[in-house]
Order: structure tokens, then C-alpha cells, then sequence
């Protein structure tokens, strides 16, 4: 008889992690649902990316370039970034958990916002450290309570700037603020994977406090304003240093082939780049206003997406069905600490005047 026990057990604290549930993409009985739950770009890739990818398949059968190299000097060059300072990974997913793996051993911890994105912490669970979460009061990422936070364990503050799913932003006084006062011994990690959409005057990005700094990473994604999500590219503007320690752990091929050439085309075409910016710009105020008409409260958000305040819970629930059962899904944060908000992707002309049309139908139900 074998014992129920003999058999492979996880590490202690595996089974506690709760699995990262993504945005819905089907409703059953809807052949093609209008999907608005993942931030992903409303106008797609961009052809020249499309094209590259295509032309890729005559090389599947080769490894891709360990060091992606041609995507490297096109980063470096768009961004104005040397390129030996860059890590990429599969999505900036990997970045944080490659700096999870590298500096987080069992009992450190990471502090980050209690509405944080949710991959900082799955990765750091796993190398058995603790995840603080700092208060949010204004759905807003406060310095002072991520500093309260801080102890002689914390080895990364983790912070997105703008930020999802709550679209609000610090200002570069306060990073730099936070940055003098944060031991240097502990890494800054600033994810920008919103960072063209933003339209404030109050926003900066961090690569320029990065530059000159020891402690401090900024990472960016293609998944939002380039429309690549599904092939999977991130990187990180780290110091040399903590590139040297997570160059000995990446696994070489991380970047695939097809990923690296689209790459490459996506960051060529500067019209894609500039027309997903505009969609996203030209609709904001009007979901502001609209939302508001309709009686639901609605920050201006710095993503391209916007998150909606319902009366409690329950209302939240009962919009985001009946928004359901018109064919189109957004998303219900309550994994996010916001149970009473639906985030909305900002998507295509027909798909916003769809959402707004549903949502005016619920109010007045
Ligand atoms: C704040 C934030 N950071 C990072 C990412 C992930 O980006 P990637 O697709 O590059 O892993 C997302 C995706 O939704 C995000 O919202």
C-alpha cells in the first residue's frame, strides 16, 4: 500500500499562493465578446510588427539570440538608454521575478501598495520572503507609508508608475524623495508599463533618477503601447551591477525569436505608437463625463484604462453581469483590494460606445 504521503510535496508556503486569475476572455453563448479586462492596446499590434513576426517563421527552427541584441540597440536607441544596462525579459513579469529570485532569500520581505500590480508578489512568495502592503488612502501610493514599511529585511520596494489597476501616479519629487530616503541597500523598482499613455504635466519617467543611481530599476513593457502582449516582451533599466547578478540566473533564450523581430518593428513605427496614445487621450474625459452623468464615481486615470466606483460591492457585482450578459467583459478588481470597482480597458470607438451604452442601460435599471 503506498502511503498518501509519499509523494512530492511544494516547498512550504507554495500552496498558500493564491494562482493570478487574468482578465476574462469569453462569455458562454457569445461567439465574439467585446474584451475589455486586460489592458490591452485597442488598435492592435502594429502592422510593421505583424509583418515582422510573419517574415520570422523562416527562422523557427534557428535559437533566437541569447542577448537580443537587435532589440537591444533598438531600446537602447528609442529610449536614449545604454544598452548594457538592459535586461529583457518575458514580459516585464520576468524582470520582477528575476529580481525576486536574485535578491529576495526566505524571510526578507518586498513593500509595495496595497492596490499593487499582483506579479511583484507572486515570484517573492516563492522565494519564501513576506509581501507588505502599504496603505493606499487615496487609491494613491503614499511614500510615507511605504516607508513605515521598510525594516532591515526589506530588500525591494516595488511601485508602477501610473499605476493599475487605481490609474494614479506619484510625481518625480515624491520618487525622489523616496529614492533619499530609501538604505540604499534596497532595490527601487519603478514599473512604467503605462508610461506612454500618461498625459500630466506632474508625471515623469524615472529612467533619467535611474541613470545615475545604484539602486533604482525602471521597467517598461510592449504589451501595452506597442499591442504585443501576446508574445511577451519587458524590460528592466537596471544598474550594472544588479545586471551582472541577474545575467547568471536568466534563462539564455527567454526572448523568442518572432518576439525579438516584432520588437524591433513595433519601436519603428512611431504612427502606431502615437495613434494608440490618442485613442486612449481622446477618450478619457469623455468616459469621465459620461460615467459621472450617469451617477458612478470616475478619477482621470493615467493608463489606458479607467476604473469605476460603485455604491458598495454588490452594485459592482451586478454591473459587471449585466454588463456580462450585453457580450462585453471588463474587469472586477476585488483581487485588488477593490471589490466595489470595475476597471475598464479603454478600447475601440464601437467597444467604448458599447460599454457606455450597457453601463447607461444598468443605472437605469
Ligand atoms: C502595472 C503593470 N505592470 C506590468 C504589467 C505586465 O506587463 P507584461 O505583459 O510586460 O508582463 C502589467 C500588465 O497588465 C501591469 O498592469
Amino acid at each position: 500500500m503506498t502511503n498518501l504521503l509519499d509523494k512530492p510535496a511544494p516547498k512550504p508556503g507554495i500552496l498558500d499562493i493564491a494562482p493570478y486569475v487574468g482578465g476574462k476572455s469569453k462569455i458562454d453563448g457569445v461567439a465574439e465578446p467585446i474584451k475589455l479586462s486586460s489592458n490591452e492596446n485597442a488598435l492592435g499590434a502594429s502592422a510593421h510588427a505583424v509583418e515582422a513576426f510573419v517574415d520570422a517563421q523562416a527562422k523557427l527552427f534557428r535559437y533566437p539570440d541569447g542577448h537580443a541584441n537587435l532589440l537591444r540597440a533598438a531600446v537602447s536607441e528609442y529610449h536614449g538608454l545604454e544598452p548594457d544596462r538592459l535586461v529583457f525579459g518575458n514580459g516585464s513579469d520576468e524582470v520582477f521575478s528575476l529580481l525576486n529570485q536574485v535578491y529576495l532569500e526566505a524571510g526578507d520581505n518586498i513593500v509595495t501598495g496595497e492596490h499593487g500590480f499582483l506579479a511583484y508578489r507572486i515570484s517573492a512568495l516563492a522565494c519564501q520572503a513576506a509581501v507588505k502592503l502599504a496603505p493606499e488612502p487615496e487609491l494613491r501610493i503614499e511614500i510615507e507609508e511605504l516607508l513605515k514599511l521598510v525594516d532591515e529585511r526589506t530588500k525591494l520596494v516595488y511601485l508602477s508608475n501610473p499605476a493599475n489597476p487605481t490609474g494614479t501616479w506619484n510625481t518625480p519629487e515624491e520618487l525622489a524623495e523616496l529614492r533619499a530616503r530609501l538604505d540604499p541597500r534596497i532595490l527601487l523598482v519603478i514599473d512604467e508599463a503605462y508610461a506612454e499613455f500618461v498625459d500630466e504635466p506632474t508625471w515623469k519617467s524615472a529612467f533619467d533618477m535611474a541613470r545615475d543611481s545604484e539602486n533604482v530599476i525602471v521597467t517598461r513593457t510592449f504589451s501595452k503601447i506597442h499591442g504585443l502582449a501576446g508574445l511577451r516582451i519587458g524590460f528592466g533599466y537596471c544598474p550594472k551591477a544588479v545586471i551582472e547578478a541577474i545575467e547568471r540566473i536568466r534563462l539564455p533564450f527567454n526572448i523568442n525569436l518572432p518576439a525579438q523581430y516584432a520588437g524591433v518593428a513595433a519601436l519603428s513605427d512611431r504612427f502606431h505608437v502615437e495613434a494608440s496614445r490618442q485613442q486612449v487621450l481622446n477618450w478619457h474625459p469623455r468616459f469621465l463625463q459620461e460615467v459621472r452623468a450617469l451617477g458612478f464615481t470616475i478619477h482621470k486615470s493615467a493608463g489606458n484604462f479607467v476604473l469605476i466606483h460603485f455604491k458598495d460591492e454588490a452594485q459592482a457585482e451586478a454591473a459587471n453581469a449585466y454588463i456580462m450578459s450585453q457580450g462585453l467583459i471588463v474587469r472586477h478588481v476585488a483581487n485588488y483590494g477593490l471589490p466595489q470597482c470595475l476597471r475598464v480597458t479603454i478600447g475601440k470607438d464601437d467597444e467604448n460606445r458599447a460599454f457606455l451604452d450597457a453601463l447607461a442601460r444598468f443605472a437605469k435599471k
